[in-house]
């Protein structure tokens, strides 16, 4: 008996191990941790129950039958963030690369099902070579499978994808389908086809840092949701993330106690807004002041920062935050800000995370940059996403509202339940001195009469109520008293009911 228990044992170390010393040794010389570290990390202490640890691949062409590593590159299980049940597959690099063989594919799928079974958030953690070379279309099949349950798990449970070595061929399209990629700084990059390949297609020599590397893809292609120092603190923002998510949308968005006053005033508020309209001021400052402790959890910081968008929690609710951002081009409305929000906010609506959106706005990009690259059809994704969206939603528009952006911006015409405004607002088809060039164009010659002009506008329309006499402004507040109008009027909705019409699915301008 003893002699069986040891050789469990001794099975045990073996698969612990992966692909040896040296592969390890190699993996931390690259700064990285291994997978079985970021498992230990990402999870509560001694919670991990692992998975399919002895399972090997079945491939025996190029010699591959006498090399066999149990639990064939990836390792897979689940485990609790916070005391919540999470599962989790980690792409051991030590092992072939992390490529993906048939097996491989179907211990990540055991653990996909199993994730959507129980409504429980699923983690994949890659470091991979993409395809197991050896094994051709048996591995394309084990992708095509992974994306499949990505796919029926999207909207269900939240997939989260960390990018913390290579992420080549295959290993791309499971992350882009999941809710968020978050990418480690220096040490990760992800592309379809590598450098080699697109020297050889398109006579370009590129690295793979420039071709994939962080800067790229959270800054400029926004694939990526963000983007951190190294391993720990990736996996520590991970886990900061959960704490905001219900676990599937058959659960609630976990409320937690809050020791930050519920009715606590922020006089400061009151002067954030210049005079001057054209000068910027940090949306940020108001979102840190309003929410419970200043806790923010920034979604895509360094990509679209025109708009910014995260969670947050009121009262202990957790919130999703949807805010123009004055300080970068003024916060207008862009292709990538509207395809940045819309996806946070469907996000927010499959998972019953309140919408909370902070507006000034002067309107949308105007420019053939923008009208070729489909402006007209992303900031329709993002006007769609709030028009369909039935959280709660509660606006605020503290400054410019101006033209489409007005309505797009979780209007009271969208659905929105509580719309807010400080007296700073500005509700207009544009701002006045625009409106009167166009308007006034004949008296464009007369300075002193174009000033006139543009002093009425100002007066009729650079404010929030004439908007709110046709009661498209539910009330306009004092700046200090925010935090504590938006916590009352989340608790009044917290009994919402609203329902789209059926259909299958609907067809959001993608
Ligand atoms: C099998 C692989 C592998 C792969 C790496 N390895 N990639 N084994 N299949 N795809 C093995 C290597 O043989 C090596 O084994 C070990 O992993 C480490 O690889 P190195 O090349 O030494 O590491 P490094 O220099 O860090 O380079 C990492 C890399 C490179 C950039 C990922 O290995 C690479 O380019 N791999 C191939 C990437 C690729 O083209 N994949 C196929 C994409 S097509 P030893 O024994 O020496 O440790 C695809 C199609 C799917 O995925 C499409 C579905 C939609």
């Amino acid at each position: 008996m003893k002699q069986i228990l040891e050789e469990l044992e001794k099975r045990r170390a073996e698969a612990r191990l992966g692909g040896g010393e040296r592969r390890i040794a190699s993996q931390h010389a690259k700064g990285k941790l291994t997978a079985r570290e970021r498992v230990d990390l990402l999870l509560d202490e001694g919670s991990f129950e692992e998975f399919d640890m002895f399972v090997e691949h079945r491939a025996t062409d190029f010699g591959m039958a006498d090399q066999k590593i149990p639990g064939d590159g990836v390792i897979t299980g689940w485990g609790h963030i916070n005391g919540r049940l999470v599962f989790v597959f980690s792409k051991d690099f030590t092992v072939f690369g992390g490529s993906l063989s048939g097996a491989h594919a179907q211990k990540i799928i055991k653990v996909q099902r199993q994730a959507m079974k129980m409504g429980a958030p699923i983690i994949g953690l890659f470091d991979a070579g993409g395809a197991r070379i050896q094994e051709g279309v048996e591995s394309l099949a084990g992708y095509a499978d992974i994306f499949l349950e990505n796919t029926l798990a999207s909207g269900v449970i939240p997939q989260i994808s960390v990018i913390m070595g290579p992420c080549a061929g295959g290993d791309v399209y499971s992350p882009a389908i999941t809710d968020f990629i978050f990418m480690v700084k220096d040490t990760s990059y992800m592309y379809v086809t590598g450098p080699e390949v697109v020297k050889t297609v398109t006579h370009e020599d590129v690295s793979h840092e420039d071709l994939g590397g962080y800067r790229i893809h959270a800054m400029k292609s926004g694939v990526a949701d963000g983007a951190y120092e190294n391993d720990l603190e990736a996996l520590t923002q991970v886990r900061r993330l959960i704490d905001f998510l219900p676990l599937s949308n058959r659960d609630k968005p976990p409320v937690r106690e809050s020791f930050d006053d519920p009715a606590r005033d922020e006089p400061s508020l009151d002067t954030l807004v210049p005079a001057n309209p054209n000068k910027p001021y940090d949306i940020k400052e108001l979102i840190t002041k309003v929410v419970d402790e200043a806790d923010f959890f920034e979604i895509s910081p360094d990509f679209a920062k025109n708009i910014v968008v995260g969670f947050a929690r009121m009262d202990g609710q957790p919130v999703g935050i949807v805010a123009n951002q004055p300080q970068v081009l003024a916060g207008v409305l862009d292709i990538d800000s509207s395809r940045k929000a819309a996806r946070f906010v469907r996000f927010c609506d499959a998972f019953d995370i309140p919408l909370i959106t902070f507006v000034d706005v002067p309107g949308f990009m105007p420019g053939t940059k923008q009208e070729q690259g489909g402006l007209i059809r992303h900031g329709a994704k993002l006007l769609f996403a709030f028009a369909e969206a039935t959280v709660p939603k509660i606006t605020l528009i503290t400054r410019k509202a101006y033209g489409g952006a007005y309505d797009v911006m979780s209007s009271k015409h969208l659905r929105g339940d509580i719309n807010y405004a400080w007296p700073t607002a500005e509700i207009a088809v544009m701002g006045s001195k625009g409106a009167v060039e166009i308007i006034f164009r004949s008296e464009i010659g007369d300075p002193e009469a174009i000033a006139t002009r543009e002093a009425e506008y100002k007066t009729r329309f650079a404010n929030p109520f004439v908007a709110a006499s046709r009661g498209y402004i539910d009330d306009v507040i004092m700046p200090h008293g925010t935090r504590r109008r938006i916590v009352r009027a989340l608790k009044n909705l917290e009994g919402k009911e609203l329902t789209n019409p059926w259909k299958k699915h609907d067809n959001i301008p993608l």
